[in-house]
């Protein structure tokens, strides 16, 4: 939480909410301790989504699969997701959520560590969702734009992380995550090809357009 309790609160109870198989991974999610897109990012991905249509699309931290099914689920005809996950345990739940859901013809899970598999990925997307290991987002920037189109997206999420990235002063254990974020923010806002707008919803979500 970012901003006022109070607005959080009254932007939850006000869009529209999960339900079916994502209420059910909102649940677990919450109960096990597995961060997943808070309700309000999972509206702005959908929006963004149904206006920009994009066919392929980049996950990057795919946990239980619940983002993934989420924007799967407003992807035209011919969408395909490809998406990353380090722990093949997570990834194990996530196959089975999404087989649930209907969308194994969709989404497809690639197991490892993003900087390695990023690295070996000879593809292009129209859209890249970060939301893997915040600390390595700025080690990821060059892979995600060398694969996004022009034309394309790259969302991020959790770049605020609790607001501390805004903060000049940050305790020690925070301040290395802190830091890279902001190195990314900076290199998001002053890259050449990209347009990029930071936006305080969740836990802070920024939307770059590659020109
Ligand atoms: C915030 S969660 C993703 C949540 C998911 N996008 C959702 O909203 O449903 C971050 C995920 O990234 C994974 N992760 C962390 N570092 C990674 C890396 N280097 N490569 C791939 N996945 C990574 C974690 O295991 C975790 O499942």
């Amino acid at each position: 939480m970012i901003r006022h309790e109070y607005i959080d609160q009254y932007i939850r109870n006000t869009i529209k909410r999960e339900t079916g198989i994502l209420k059910e991974l909102e649940q677990y999610a919450m109960e096990h301790g597995v961060p997943i897109i808070q309700p309000e990012v999972a509206r702005m991905l959908s929006v963004i989504i149904r206006i920009h249509k994009p066919e392929k699309v980049l996950e990057v931290g795919t946990a239980i699969g619940y983002s993934a099914i989420t924007i799967a689920g407003v992807l035209g005809e011919k969408g395909l997701i490809d998406t990353v996950e380090i722990s093949e345990e997570k990834a194990i739940l996530a196959n089975d959520n999404i087989y649930r859901a209907g969308l194994k013809h969709r989404i497809n899970i690639i197991v490892g560590d993003a900087a390695d598999v990023l690295k070996c990925l000879d593809k292009n997307y129209d859209m890249i969702f970060m939301d893997a290991a915040k600390g390595q987002y700025p080690d990821l920037l060059p892979e995600c734009l060398r694969m996004l189109n022009s034309g394309g997206v790259l969302i991020s999420d959790n770049i605020l992380f609790k607001g501390l990235t805004a903060k000049e002063q940050v305790k020690r254990k925070n301040r290395t995550i802190s830091n890279r974020l902001k190195q990314y923010l900076s290199e998001l806002c002053n890259h050449p090809d990209l347009e990029t707008s930071i936006i305080p919803i969740g836990d802070g979500v920024s939307i770059s357009y590659k020109k």
